[in-house]
């Protein structure tokens, strides 16, 4: 049991390696904006993560903008919650290197994300994606942060997180330095959001990464691009059933009535009951106007903040000086902890 007796605090970060996305507006920033009004909190676009794999840095300055200009647009507000990017806060890189030498190898072993990311050939992969988690840790325990919002593909690198701020706080004999933070996967409508599938593979997660560009709402399509591809998702050609146990063994109607639950605030249950019965010549336009309803002013405002990169760079500054004053303490006290001249 943890007894850390430290403030509450909330941290969670994206990465700016391509557009934002409806899965990390349901699993993550929703939430941050709903979180900002009760915690002290920092979200950070976490550039050091993105360089995992290679990124063309023109457009990882670009996409930094991007991901800064989706937080606000989706009511973040940069005056309440520290809005910064990972690099400008040199705090992470050095608790990352200390918590390098916390982990242990079979730790990363178990990573799944990493075989996921590194597929077969992972003697080419990085070395930073083997150890990206160690720096994931290093971004949320150098703010002693308590609370992390993030969707549910993230728990096993929150584990790892524990982990780590378990084992530093027993080696050192330093009890309760650091929390162990808790991941926030449920936002105010329950786990509805918490993992958004493709929509061209009920069996793949909604990414970034995904070659195939209908597979992805993303924040920045307009109306008539976001009612085209739920025109072109993948469904079935049943029905859809009356009550969630009949969406068993069917990926794609799963996952479509899941982002209408998910952003009519509404259960599976509740969509059902409205819906059973119907086939997709039906839901499919209702889901489109509730996407384009919900998700298509995030899109403009999104455009009107990316259109003025110099509002972006001095929220993104101000962000990392408030950042790095609460983080700046924190990697000295681990200085002194681990032996190091300070
Ligand atoms: P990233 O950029 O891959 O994802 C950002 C956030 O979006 C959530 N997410 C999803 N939620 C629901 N359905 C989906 N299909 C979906 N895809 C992504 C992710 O769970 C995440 O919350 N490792 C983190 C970045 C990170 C971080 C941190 C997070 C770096 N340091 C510290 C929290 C705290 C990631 O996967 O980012």
């Amino acid at each position: 049991m943890s007894g850390y007796q430290g403030p509450m605090r909330v941290l969670s970060g994206i990465q700016p390696s391509g557009g934002m996305h409806l899965g990390n507006y349901l699993g993550a920033i929703r939430k941050f904006a709903e979180l900002q009004h009760q915690y002290d909190c920092n979200f950070c676009v976490v550039d050091m993560h993105a360089i995992t794999v290679w990124q063309d840095p023109e457009k990882l300055r670009e996409q930094t903008f991007h991901i800064a200009a989706s937080y606000i647009a989706s009511g973040v507000d940069p005056e309440k919650a520290t809005v910064f990017h990972q690099s400008g806060v040199r705090a992470h890189a050095e608790l990352a290197w200390v918590f390098n030498c916390v982990a242990r190898l079979g730790w990363l072993d178990r990573m799944t994300q990493f075989k996921d990311k590194a597929g077969k050939n992972s003697e080419r992969a990085s070395v930073g994606l083997y150890t990206y988690p160690v720096l994931q840790a290093a971004d949320i325990l150098v703010y002693k942060a308590t609370h992390v919002p993030v969707g549910e593909d993230q728990k096993q690198h929150l584990e790892l997180s524990r982990d780590i701020a378990g084992k530093f706080n027993h080696d050192y004999n330093a009890a309760d330095f650091f929390p162990l933070p808790e991941p926030l996967i449920k936002g105010q409508f329950g786990d509805a959001g918490a993992r958004i599938m493709s929509l061209r593979d009920g069996a793949a997660k909604m990414s970034k990464s995904d070659p195939s560009e209908n597979a992805c709402i993303f924040l920045a399509d307009d109306a008539d691009k976001i009612a085209k591809k739920i025109k072109k998702a993948k469904s079935d050609p049943e029905a859809l059933p009356s009550e969630a146990a009949g969406l068993e063994g069917r990926p794609e109607a799963a996952n479509l009535v899941g982002i209408y639950a998910a952003l009519s605030g509404k259960s599976a249950a509740e969509v059902l009951s409205e819906f059973g019965g119907q086939g997709f010549g039906a839901f499919k336009p209702a889901l489109a106007e509730l996407v384009v309803e919900k998700i298509a002013p995030i899109g403009a405002e999104l455009r009107r903040l990316e259109a003025d990169p110099a509002f972006l760079q001095s929220v993104l500054e101000k962000g990392a000086e408030r950042a790095a004053a609460i983080a700046d303490p924190v990697v000295r006290e681990v200085k002194e902890i681990v032996g190091f001249l300070v």
